[in-house]
């Protein structure tokens, strides 16, 4: 087997079911420019520990550079009998090299250091891409509630309306759990910064190669403490698939809410066209298709996640062959997030919210009954009473077809005596919002307040 990685001790090559099985260079390629970024590292490392000359380094460096260049302009390509994109990479190395000095690049490294060091450098980068693509959606977000700091809208839960809010400060509760993915990507990318380099298959090295020199060059902040672990643990891949696949979990929940908000029978938003879909059949339809593509990935992320958590499960210490599946979801994960985000981001930057129809609904459904029950308590009246003397007005206006403003006085009075008639103050929307002061409540000063520290949070990162 002309260019394999092994080979030496066995009696015939490998069948050709088993090539068809152990061939990764069809997802792993991808990892050739960081593979080559760790062999420049190593080759310094070797050179430092005296087992490459000068001579010897320089060469084997522009051959590195040369070869870059190859896989760059797609001149260098792995062929049917590689076995992965290291074995590729030596192979192409070695023609461009030679043997005697191609030979040398392996010393005091195995594939299992290489690739545990690869996927970090593979997930650090696009880490950081991705981190990028979010900190543009959570801008759209800002800047669509800094352009609606005065509407209001119904605030839910359980669907149901529950109290007036702003649209702002509704918007912001989406843009807040991705300034924490943001700050999770940043921890984990601490934890990330850790090079297996100089770990070996397993045991170590024993050439005396500096792994701080090997992680320095490669941008990592320091070797790792057990060769073990380094080579056969995946927690930092499947840290990464987690929150990728909460990133997809809180775009999809958005994503809900848009596409009800653009019903005919909610109409509180306006997709723009070019951010919608048609029909083939109904010339009508304008659909919301990003939204729900959103939705849809997140299972797949989630998907991507579980079944990298299921490989991982059984595994006994150190490398086995089965840690080679951890790259494909996550793979799959960056791209899915680094063509959503930007169309994500577009859908949202592009929505024309409908205020005064949310204004309209606002104060329906009774929203303002908390409001009256506030009231009491302010007049003095303990809570579990103002709760029942507020639960009695809305029942009054329920039977009445009527609204919490329109009792008349001697109605509020027979209700209750407490409910004089400069209750009324407090029913308005207005007023309701207003009065929420509290540390991150709907008052619109609060709301100002917490956009200008979401953007200081962001720009922090
Ligand atoms: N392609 C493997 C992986 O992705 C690395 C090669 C290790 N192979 C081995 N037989 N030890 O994990």
């Amino acid at each position: 087997n002309e260019g394999a990685l092994w080979g030496g001790r066995f009696s015939t090559g490998p069948s050709p079911e088993l090539v068809e099985l152990s061939r990764s260079t069809h997802f792993d390629w991808q990892l050739a420019g960081y593979d080559l970024d760790g062999s420049r590292a190593h080759a310094t490392a070797l050179a430092a520990a005296g087992y490459l000359t000068p001579d010897e380094l320089k060469r084997m460096l522009l051959a590195l550079d040369q070869l870059g260049a190859g896989v760059a302009d797609g001149t260098v390509t792995p062929l049917d009998s590689d076995e992965d994109v290291h074995g590729a990479l030596e192979r192409a190395l070695i023609d461009i090299a030679g043997p005697e000095l191609g030979g040398k690049l392996r010393a005091g490294r195995s594939r299992n250091d290489q690739i545990a060091t690869l996927i970090r450098l593979y997930l650090l980068h696009h880490a950081h891409a991705i981190s990028h693509h979010v900190v543009r959606l959570i801008d759209a977000i800002a800047a669509q509630a800094d352009q609606h700091l005065g509407a209001a809208m119904p605030g839910r839960t359980h669907l149901q309306h529950a109290q007036p809010v702003l649209l702002s400060h509704h918007l912001l509760a989406h843009a807040w759990p991705l300034v924490r993915d943001l700050e999770r990507l940043r921890d984990w990318s601490q934890r990330a910064s850790v090079s297996p380099y100089g770990s070996g298959a397993l045991a170590g090295s024993s050439l005396g190669l500096d792994p701080q020199l090997v992680a320095d060059e490669l941008g990592l902040s320091r070797p790792a403490e057990n060769s073990i672990d380094a080579t056969a643990s995946r927690d930092v891949v499947a840290e990464f698939a987690f929150v990728t696949s909460l990133i997809g979990i809180n775009l999809s929940r958005f994503s809900e809410e848009i596409i009800l908000w653009n019903t005919r029978e909610f109409d509180f938003v306006t997709l723009h066209d070019g951010y919608s879909t048609g029909s083939s059949i109904m010339p009508q339809k304008k659909n919301p298709d990003i939204a729900e593509l959103a939705r849809g990935k997140s299972g797949r992320l989630i998907g991507n996640l579980t079944g990298l958590l299921a490989t991982l499960k059984g595994l006994p210490l150190a490398y086995n062959r089965d840690l080679q599946e951890d790259k494909e979801p996550v793979f799959d994960s960056v791209q899915t997030l680094e063509v959503l985000l930007p169309a994500f981001t577009g859908m949202v930057s592009s929505l024309k919210f409908n205020t005064p129809r949310m204004a309209e609904l606002a104060p329906q459904g009774f929203s303002l009954a908390t409001d009256v029950a506030e009231w009491l308590v302010r007049a003095g009246v303990p809570f579990r009473d103002a709760h029942e003397i507020s639960g009695a007005l809305v029942s009054h206006c329920e039977k009445l077809g009527i609204e919490l403003h329109e009792p008349t006085d001697d109605e509020l009075v027979a209700i209750s005596p407490a409910l004089t008639p400069t209750v009324r103050e407090v029913l308005t929307v207005g007023g309701s919002i207003a009065s929420r002061t509290g540390v991150g409540g709907t008052a619109p000063d609060r709301v100002a307040e917490q956009l200008a520290e979401l953007t200081a949070r962001v720009r922090a990162i």
